[in-house]
């Protein structure tokens, strides 16, 4: 037994994946498995809030759940949301229908960032917490963990919203590299604490999500990414829980990513894994990258670029299929079950 009484999971290619050793079929789990597409979630959505699902450890642990009953991946992914660490800070994220996250006002100025509280809470996220623990007693599969980027997390304070350019964002970078950079040192150091309460709490991976990162040149990214990101992993590397990385736009960073080294790379659909493969030794898994507007396709085409995929990451003993991004909320759970059944067949 494992630390909080929880069976010690053997022979999870998904694991075995993350330490480059997985012999049998690749492991599959989705970004956003746990969301719109599936009725059972539509269906608690008409009693709660998407917030009062991410509260409450009960339905933290039972939405978590759902695609893993109904669909069998081999990973589950913790229901929370990157945008939950910004309550460390005392700011408030609203999810409005139709539009997304709110912040409200936003973070634009260093007094601005100063008015953030100086010593953030991450203790408040203890629900998060509570939910893997009520969770892991009942998972037959290994639980991911997560937190956003800080340059991500930080554009959707500056920004205020989803933003098509993060235009407001990149002025503050380049107006006032001093006051980003201090936004960004303060989210990492929260982050990390967060990352470490899910790890105690009995996380099995961790993914951190830096989904904007496409915006960025190279050079930027170097700047307000890299650094980071890398006191991230860095700091996780004692608790020996695995790190997957997932950067929209690897493959203009890909090297950088390989040089924080963590233990995953998570590929979006704009490059070849097979190419990506050919850069990075087998010491780090690579996951990915279905392009999930497939997803909408006729049953043959989705097993067509299915097989596609699984054909060129044939016999890599630390591969994960995935998507290259979230799944989308409107398509059909049959999709979804092709895909999979795909995957484990
Ligand atoms: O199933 C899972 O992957 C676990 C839960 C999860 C959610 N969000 C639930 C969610 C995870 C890992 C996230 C990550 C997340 N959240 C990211 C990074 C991944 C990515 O997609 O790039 C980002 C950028 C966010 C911020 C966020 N949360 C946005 C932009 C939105 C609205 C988008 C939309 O499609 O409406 C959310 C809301 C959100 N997060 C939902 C879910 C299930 C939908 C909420 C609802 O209305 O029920």
């Amino acid at each position: 037994m494992s630390k909080n009484g929880c069976a010690i999971l053997t022979e999870s290619p998904f694991l075995e994946a993350l330490q480059g050793r997985n012999r049998g079929r690749p492991p599959i789990w989705l970004m956003r498995q746990a969301g719109r597409y599936l009725p059972s979630y539509r269906a608690l959505r008409e009693k709660y809030s998407f917030l009062e699902l991410c509260h409450q450890p009960e339905l933290i642990a039972e939405v978590t759940q759902l695609p893993i009953h109904q669909l069998g991946f081999d990973a589950a992914i913790l229901f929370a949301d990157i945008l939950l660490i910004l309550e460390a800070f005392g700011v408030k994220v609203r999810f409005d229908e139709g539009i997304g996250p709110i912040i409200d006002p936003p973070i634009r100025t260093e007094q601005d960032i100063q008015r953030l509280i100086s010593q953030p809470a991450p203790q408040v996220l203890s629900y998060v917490a509570e939910g893997i623990r009520l969770l892991k007693p009942q998972l037959k599969v290994p639980l991911i963990g997560f937190c956003g980027a800080p340059f991500t997390v930080a554009s959707y304070l500056i920004e205020g919203k989803t933003s098509r350019d993060l235009k407001t964002t990149k002025q503050m970078m380049y107006t006032h590299p001093g006051a980003f950079h201090h936004l960004l040192d303060k989210l990492t150091a929260a982050s990390l604490d967060y990352l470490k309460m899910q790890v105690e709490a009995g996380v099995d991976a961790i993914q951190i999500f830096d989904s904007w990162a496409h915006v960025l040149s190279p050079a930027s990214f170097r700047e307000v990414c890299f650094p980071y990101l890398k006191r991230l992993v860095d700091g996780l590397r004692l608790t020996g829980v695995p790190v997957i990385l997932f950067c929209k736009g690897t493959g203009g960073f890909f090297k950088q990513l390989v040089e924080i080294e963590p233990q995953g790379i998570s590929v979006d659909w704009g490059y070849s894994l097979l190419d990506v493969r050919r850069g990075v030794s087998g010491r780090i898994a690579l996951q990915g990258n279905l392009d999930p507007y497939v997803l909408y396709a006729p049953l043959p085409t989705i097993r067509r670029e299915t097989f596609r995929i699984l054909e060129s990451m044939k016999g890599d003993s630390a591969y994960i299929f995935n998507l290259g991004h979230g799944i989308l909320p409107d398509v059909s759970v049959e999709a979804v079950r092709t895909l999979v059944d795909c995957v484990k067949g």
